[in-house]
């Protein structure tokens, strides 16, 4: 395809951008991958670390295990259970046959349950081996309000307090091995809520989406503030959002919205796609604290009302802490 001058592929990046729909959709990916070029993910300079992936068995986290297997990552699966761990092993030997430059490995964690996260990350503290980045992907939305073992809303734990806990109990041997860094999947469903510390639980009348877009939101927020507190250990941190892909949790959660999207979906590639680039890329193109889409960084707001100042971000941060019971130290 001949190049197109630079200007006129931003302004059509942001015309879809402010569009949603052209923005989300797999127009988005097919436009913006081929007007702009987009680097194959083997040719990105980060393709031999060291990346765990959280709900890597299905949907995005299976389509960015494949494509960093693909891409010569050393890829740990976590999923929750060793059955789902052997399957997830078999499928990817399957998938890729000989187009496979990594090596894929599982362990365990249920991100409902605080002493299984502390019982991975202990596991990856004892061991050696180098880990460069963590990725959070692992999510749900559900139909009801329920609590956890540990007491907490079910929503916000998977989301927000299980990948705080593992984010901070890691942060020592991340800092120590850094340059690092921590990618959480957040959605385009944030777009439409504040952060209000005190809902982000969903107390009251308990709705799916909004549960699920507030605990989104609390991602985005909390990126930040990680990366304004620890990113001068030479870790990054970065939020995605992977636009609207066709997945087992689409298929799952939001039946109408499949049904009246279907064939505007992304296939699950396209939706990890920026997930793997922000694996492999060289750091210094990625910058710190950001919200990416579409491998560019985006705005985290759409409309003036859901901004928040810093008081709310540092009331989150407490908040979170508390209940995932640690203080993040390197
Ligand atoms: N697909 C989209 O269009 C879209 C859009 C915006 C954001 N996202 C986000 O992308 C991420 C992946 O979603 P997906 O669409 O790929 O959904 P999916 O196919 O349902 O995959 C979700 C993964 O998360 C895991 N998981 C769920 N609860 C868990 C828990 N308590 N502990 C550990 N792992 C758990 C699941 O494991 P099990 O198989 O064991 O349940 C599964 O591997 C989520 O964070 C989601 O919010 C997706």
């Amino acid at each position: 395809m001949p190049t197109l001058p630079t200007p006129l592929v931003r302004a059509v990046d942001t015309a879809m951008e402010a569009s949603v729909v052209l923005s989300f959709s797999r127009i988005g990916y097919e436009v913006r991958s081929r007007l702009e070029g987009w680097r194959p993910l083997e040719d990105l300079p980060g393709t031999g670390q060291r990346v765990l992936v959280t709900g890597a068995n299905s949907g995005l986290g299976y389509a960015t295990a494949r494509m960093l297997l693909r891409a010569g990552a050393q890829v740990l699966l976590v999923v929750r259970s060793e059955a789902k761990g052997e399957d997830t092993l078999d499928r990817l030997s399957a998938d890729l046959g000989r187009d496979v430059r990594g090596e894929a490995s599982y362990d365990l964690a249920d991100l409902a349950d605080l002493a299984s996260v502390r019982a991975l990350a202990d596991r990856l503290l004892a061991d050696d081996t180098h880990l460069d980045v963590l990725i959070h992907n692992a999510g749900a939305m559900f139909e009801e309000r329920a609590e956890t073992g540990d007491g907490l809303e079910r929503t916000y734990q998977i989301h927000v307090v299980g990948p705080f806990l593992l984010t901070s109990l890691l942060l020592p041997k991340l800092a120590k091995e850094a340059p690092t860094r921590v990618i959480t999947v957040t959605s385009g469903g944030m777009y439409a809520e504040k952060l209000v510390t005190a809902r982000v639980d969903s107390p009251g009348r308990f709705k799916p989406t909004v549960s699920y877009a507030r605990a989104k939101r609390a991602q985005v927020t909390l990126k930040r503030e990680w990366s304004r507190r620890f990113g001068g250990y030479g870790i990054g941190f970065h939020v995605v959002h992977p636009g609207w892909a066709l997945t087992p949790g689409v298929e799952a959660s939001l039946p109408g919205f499949r049904k009246l999207t279907g064939p505007i979906l992304r296939d699950p590639e396209q939706g990890a796609d920026s997930i793997a680039y922000l694996a492999l890329a060289h750091p210094e193109e990625l910058g710190n604290g950001r919200l990416w889409h579409d491998r560019r960084p985006r705005s985290e707001h759409k409309v003036p009302w859901t901004r928040h100042d810093a008081s709310e971000a540092d009331a989150l941060w407490e908040r979170v802490g508390a209940d995932a019971g640690i203080e993040p130290t390197v």
